[in-house]
């Protein structure tokens, strides 16, 4: 692979975005995301995908400046009202983050996928990594979990509007505040939970910091409906497989069933922010914040396991 001494993180390190210096001193930072449909209304889709896209850059620290469209449509089979609607989504969420969609690239594809491309800016000293947590931290997650049990119900329409509106509300949010208020305080490491999973991503932080966390199962918080859900069957393939690895690097103590530990690894779309504060700074995000905010465990030493999650 090239290398180049600009490039501060890449594809290497578990970060959420790739952060290059440019020759004035100023970093830049850039994501990409994109995937299908997770509900059936065309503009919320969108929404939900310019937030999760969004959502990298908010992980790291900074400020997004603008983003391109990813878009893959079957443009014979489906209306291109649909089309636009998505994208008015997008636009939509884009706006509320303060930046423009300045273009984009579309192809004709049997399903149709969308997301967007985001560039963003940030100071150096300031930039989180999944690699600063250190033991006493506090970790603190800002959005609740299951929004990939509920997606996968409202697949299979097992799901009543009112469960579907909540996992949608919050699948729709920016991590805007919460990375703004964030940067008031001195988080350690921060990432975002998406695709991998609550214990997921806080193996990344844990290995990548050289420290292990315990976390306190009650202290979770999860989506209205998820427990149920689970509980009559309705597993994502992806929440499988994330259980099947985490289980690597995890304890989970005996008292916890074997839905709850799925429950903890449910594979998430744009998920909250999860980040480690010193215990005064933990204190201040979150009366700053708000209640959304849930303090669900502690870094400590690193021990034989990555994350422990006691009931
Ligand atoms: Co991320
Ligand atoms: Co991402």
């Amino acid at each position: 692979m090239t290398t180049n001494d600009s490039v501060i993180t890449d594809y290497t390190s578990t970060d959420d975005a790739a952060v290059v210096r440019l020759d004035n001193g100023k970093i830049i930072l850039q994501t990409v995301d994109f995937f299908t449909p997770i509900v059936d209304d065309p503009y919320t889709f969108g929404q939900i995908s310019a937030a999760n896209s969004l959502s990298d850059i908010y992980a790291m620290g900074g400020h997004p400046l603008f983003a391109l469209n990813i878009v893959a449509f079957p443009i014979q089979k489906l209306s291109h009202t649909i089309l636009s609607e998505i994208m008015q989504g997008g636009a939509d969420k884009a706006a509320e983050a303060g930046i423009p969609i300045v273009g984009g690239h579309s192809i004709d594809d049997n399903e149709p996928k969308y997301g967007l491309v985001v560039t963003g800016e940030a100071i150096e000293e300031n930039i989180w990594t999944n690699s600063g947590a250190k033991p006493g931290d506090q970790i603190i997650l800002t959005k609740p979990i299951g929004t990939g049990i509920i997606s996968t119900a409202i697949k299979k329409e097992k799901v009543s509007s009112s469960i579907a509106l909540a996992a949608t509300e919050s699948m729709k949010t920016l991590n805007k505040k919460a990375s703004e208020i964030a940067q008031k305080f001195s988080p350690n490491a921060v990432t975002d939970v998406t695709g991998f999973g609550l214990v997921g991503h806080l193996i990344e932080i844990c290995n990548a910091s050289d420290v292990s966390a315990n976390i306190n199962y009650k202290q979770i918080e999860f989506l209205p409906g998820a427990i149920d859900l689970v509980s009559e069957g309705i597993i994502p393939g992806g929440s499988k497989r994330n259980l099947d690895h985490a289980e690597k690097f995890t304890v989970f103590r005996s008292s916890l069933s074997s839905n709850q530990k799925l429950l903890a690894c449910d594979a998430q779309t744009s998920g909250g922010l999860l980040l480690t504060f010193p215990p005064d700074d933990a204190e201040e995000f979150l009366k700053a914040f708000g209640a959304k905010a849930k303090r669900i465990g502690e870094i400590v030493y690193k021990k034989t396991y990555s994350v422990a999650i006691d009931n």
